[in-house]
């Protein structure tokens, strides 16, 4: 598959079947991800696969954690409402919204939620952990990693999710994986999409080019 059509081919899958990719598969995306750039070529990401077992106990885990009301997310990157986001990126939001909506009506909040509550059924989480004392450049490094990782997965046929949801409750993951002074930016789920669940027919609509970009001479 060239680049372009691995960029578009992907698309977020928000429930997986129970397929596994392999370990070889998934070491070499992650050495093909290693090729994204870095300040001064620092290389300040890591990743962390869960597969197994283990991504079996996590899993229980965040349904446990989800269900509870007394337990709140306390993500290491600051989640922020849709109120504090910039107008436009809030419009974007509200028209996601409203496409879902409209695809699925009432029962997509359910929908949704059920999927989250089992981490998508994502057979591997690639987790990109980054120093606690990284600097803000370093963020850049990990998003271009991130989707370096997803596009190198396409290439190979196998489906991501990249989500906020993996890294909701950070110190448990911190214990389950084993990862000390790494603050954890983003899971990105690895498997095969689901094709009898409707929820994957969600679109990520995009701005139109001309608002997006300039070209000035
Ligand atoms: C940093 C980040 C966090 C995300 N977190 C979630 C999440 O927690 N739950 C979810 O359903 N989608 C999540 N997504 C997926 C976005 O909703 C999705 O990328 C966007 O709607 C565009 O759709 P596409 O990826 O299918 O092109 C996240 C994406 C990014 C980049």
């Amino acid at each position: 598959m060239d680049a372009i059509s691995a960029i578009n081919h992907r698309k977020s899958i928000r429930a997986f079947n129970e397929k596994v990719p392999s370990d070889e598969d998934l070491l070499e995306i992650v050495k093909a991800a290693q090729k994204s750039p870095s300040w001064i070529n620092s290389q300040p990401s890591r990743i962390v696969i869960a597969k197994g077992d283990k991504l079996n106990q996590i899993r229980k885990e965040h349904k446990n954690l989800n269900e509870n009301p007394d337990i709140h997310t306390k993500s290491d990157i600051k989640f922020t409402p849709i109120k504090d986001w910039d107008i436009e990126s809030q419009n974007n939001m509200s028209n996601k919204r409203k496409s879902d909506l409209e695809m699925f009506g009432n029962e997509f909040d359910n929908m949704k939620q059920i999927q989250a509550n089992n981490l998508f059924d994502a057979p591997a989480v690639a987790y990109i952990t980054l120093p606690s004392n990284y600097t803000e450049w370093s963020l850049y490094d990990a998003g271009a990693m991130g989707e370096a990782l997803m596009i190198a997965a396409q290439d190979k046929g196998i489906d991501s999710m990249p989500a906020f949801e993996f890294i909701k409750y950070p110190d448990r993951l911190r214990e389950h994986l084993n990862v000390q002074n790494r603050a954890f930016l983003l899971g990105i789920g690895l498997g095969f999409r689901d094709e009898g669940n409707p929820i994957n027919k969600i679109e990520g609509n995009r701005m139109n080019l001309s608002d997006v970009v300039t070209i000035i001479k």
